[in-house]
């Protein structure tokens, strides 16, 4: 059981479980209701439930043995992009006699926007020929990379980003189920280093809870491999007050430790060098010198040594102030 991705663990089976997207989600259910569905197209960025949905209305309207029953199949365009599988593997089921209560099978057709244009006219006199056979749902990121006669022929469905509110709601419902503790700046952090793509926060979230029970916001920049801001913050002020041996130690410790990419740090130095307390004199020696740092890890220097070697400069620059 603790094997199980949670993505899958809490992925909607049916479309009431599909959180936000609320005009999309009716629009589905009242043409799950009424049998009457139009060939799709689901758009919108990474991690929203595009996906998930066409799935969950495959439950609604089949049941739950949906994919073993063969009225619903799911293609991979990222996988198979070419015009072979559109040709052989989409034709072949969308021309066979569907049966059963609702009289057409559906087919998934995901990452559709990775399909070549010839795939893609091909896939258009596919959708023409067996529509009474069958019901396309066309799932991509970008609408613009889908030729305009498919576009004409679906109706659109645009995902939205999943709010912040709603996700980090949910994101403590999971939370709950798996009995950790999850603070709430935690879970903002999991989202805004997400860029709202649920899949990624969830993963997040499992990806800490092997970590730690009970999760907070540095938890979540280990995860991440992420620096942590307040880290190098504490770094700096160490080799401002002069002791380098413990400053050196933070930053082996992000390095090796938390995996952190040395330009990251450098970054986060850079940000946080103006929030020092120490004057501005030195401030610019030390921006200055960040530009060399900067220059000679992009020829490939060693970022520990180069790191490390700032690291003495902020001590050394004392007197300028
Ligand atoms: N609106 C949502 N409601 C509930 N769960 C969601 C939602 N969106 C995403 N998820 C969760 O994230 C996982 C990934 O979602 P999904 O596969 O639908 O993303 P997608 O929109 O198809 O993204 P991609 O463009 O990367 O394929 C799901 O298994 C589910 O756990
Ligand atoms: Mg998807």
């Amino acid at each position: 059981m603790a094997t199980i991705p949670w993505t899958e663990k809490y992925r909607p089976k049916t479309l009431k479980e599909v959180i936000d997207q609320k005009d999309i989600l009716q629009s589905l259910k009242n043409v799950v209701e009424s049998h009457a569905i139009p060939h799709m197209l689901f758009v919108g960025p990474a991690g929203v439930g595009k996906t998930a949905s066409a799935h969950a209305l495959a439950c609604d309207l089949y049941g739950d043995g949906y994919m073993s029953e063969g009225m619903f199949i799911e293609v991979n365009a990222s996988d198979e992009r070419g015009l072979q599988t559109v040709r052989e593997k989409v034709k072949l089921f969308a021309r066979s006699q569907a049966f059963g209560e609702v009289g057409f099978r559906v087919i998934l057709l995901d990452e559709s926007d990775q399909l070549t244009e010839d795939a893609q006219h091909a896939l258009r006199r596919i959708m023409e020929q067996f529509s009474s056979n069958c019901r396309f749902i066309l799932v991509a990121n970008y609408s613009n990379r889908i030729i305009e006669p498919i576009q004409s022929r679906c109706a659109t469905f645009r995902f939205r980003l999943l709010p912040k509110k709603i996700v980090t709601k949910y994101l403590a419902e999971i939370a709950e189920k798996e009995s950790l503790k999850a603070t709430d700046a935690a879970l903002e952090n999991i989202y805004d280093l997400s860029n709202g793509d649920l899949r990624k926060c969830i993963n997040v979230l499992q990806a800490a809870s092997s970590l730690n029970k009970s999760i907070d916001e540095s938890v979540v920049y280990k995860v991440m491999a992420y620096v942590d801001r307040g880290e190098v913050q504490r770094m700096l002020e160490l080799a401002a007050s002069g002791d380098f041996l413990k400053a050196r130690e933070v930053l082996r410790q992000m390095l090796y430790y938390d995996g952190v990419a040395g330009r990251d740090i450098l970054d986060a130095i850079f940000r946080q060098i103006f929030a020092m307390k120490i004057p501005d004199r030195r401030k610019m020696l030390l921006v200055d010198q960040l530009g060399e740092v900067d220059h000679r890890i992009s020829e490939g220097a060693s970022e520990e040594i180069q790191l490390s070697a700032f690291l003495a400069k902020i001590l050394l620059t004392e007197r300028a102030g």
